[in-house]
């Protein structure tokens, strides 16, 4: 069960870890729109495809980049950090973590299903993202810096529960913004018919949308949460993918294509 969420949230990331915005064009593109209105609330697909590249593999600043967390999933953490989630994220992450808060709807970018991306994220990636929020390249967001506001355990507490949402192991909060809840089923069922879309497109030839699902099948096979929880989701895949390499679970050229046709789906738009 741990695997399958585990696979679902990389899918996830790579399906929606990865807006952005356009705030020089202003102009929101289809996939937002479509994101939109499909109240999936999945907080992706802003802009075109440059921009998710540099959102994907944002370098963390210098001063947050060797941290980790020591603060211990504890009951106590997660309860501190769902109080701290439902008071201060939930009215745009939603109280699932999965972006769809009310006041979601009107942000461009969306907030971020932090459920699912918090669980291939960096611990450093996370917590510069939760101090410094969104303002500037390349996030250009409504997402506040919290830096100032909350202290350092709350930050790792937030931490904690974000990625408990996302498997399934944070307490009830109660929380009053509504929204979903993290759903392995519809993550699955959303990358398939992203992959269907690729092909239909000419993104991906049928024979590259099999390799993309099937590296992620040995990626869902293979993944443990005992990896080592550093860096951006770019890093973070390159992470994953050497490690399959050096299992023999794939090859380095399955490997590199796998890369490839991730890029070329973020530089089409169809990551959302
Ligand atoms: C006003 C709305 C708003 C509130 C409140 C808010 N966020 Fe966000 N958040 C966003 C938006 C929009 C994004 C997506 C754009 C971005 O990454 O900057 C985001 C992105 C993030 C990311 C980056 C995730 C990723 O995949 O890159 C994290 C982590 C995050 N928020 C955590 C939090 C936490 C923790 C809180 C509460 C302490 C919070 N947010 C409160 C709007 C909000």
């Amino acid at each position: 069960m741990k695997k399958l969420i585990l696979l679902s949230a990389l899918l996830f990331l790579i399906a929606c870890g990865t807006e952005t915005n356009e705030a020089e064009t202003a102009v929101p593109n289809e996939t937002s729109t479509s994101s939109e209105s499909s109240g999936m609330g999945m907080g992706g697909g802003m802009g075109m495809g440059g921009g998710m590249m540099a959102r994907h593999n944002a370098p963390i600043p210098d001063e947050y980049a060797d941290l980790s967390s020591n603060v211990e999933a504890s009951e106590e953490s997660l309860t501190r950090g769902g109080e701290l989630f439902t008071t201060y994220c939930a009215t745009c992450h939603g109280d699932g973590g999965m972006g769809d808060g009310p006041a979601a709807a009107n942000l461009d970018p969306a907030p971020v299903a932090i459920a699912h991306t918090s669980q291939m994220m960096g611990d450093n990636y996370l917590f510069w993202r939760i101090s410094e929020g969104g303002q500037g390249d390349p996030f250009n967001s409504a997402m506040p810096a919290w830096g100032a506001a909350l202290s350092e355990q709350d930050r790792w507490d937030l931490i904690n529960y974000m990625r408990a949402l996302g498997d399934g192991t944070a307490p009830n909060m109660g929380g009053m913004m509504g929204g979903a809840t993290y759903d392995p089923n519809a993550e699955a069922t959303r990358q398939a018919d992203m992959l269907i879309q690729a092909v239909e497109q000419g993104v991906l030839t049928q024979a590259e949308a099999d390799l993309f699902a099937e590296v992620h099948a040995e990626l869902d096979t293979n993944m443990t949460r005992g990896m080592q929880m550093q860096g951006n989701m770019g890093q973070m895949q390159d992470v994953l993918l050497a490690q399959l390499v050096d299992l023999g679970t794939i090859s380095q050229e399955q490997a590199d294509q796998f890369s490839d046709i991730h890029t070329r789906l973020l530089e089409a738009g169809l990551m959302q």
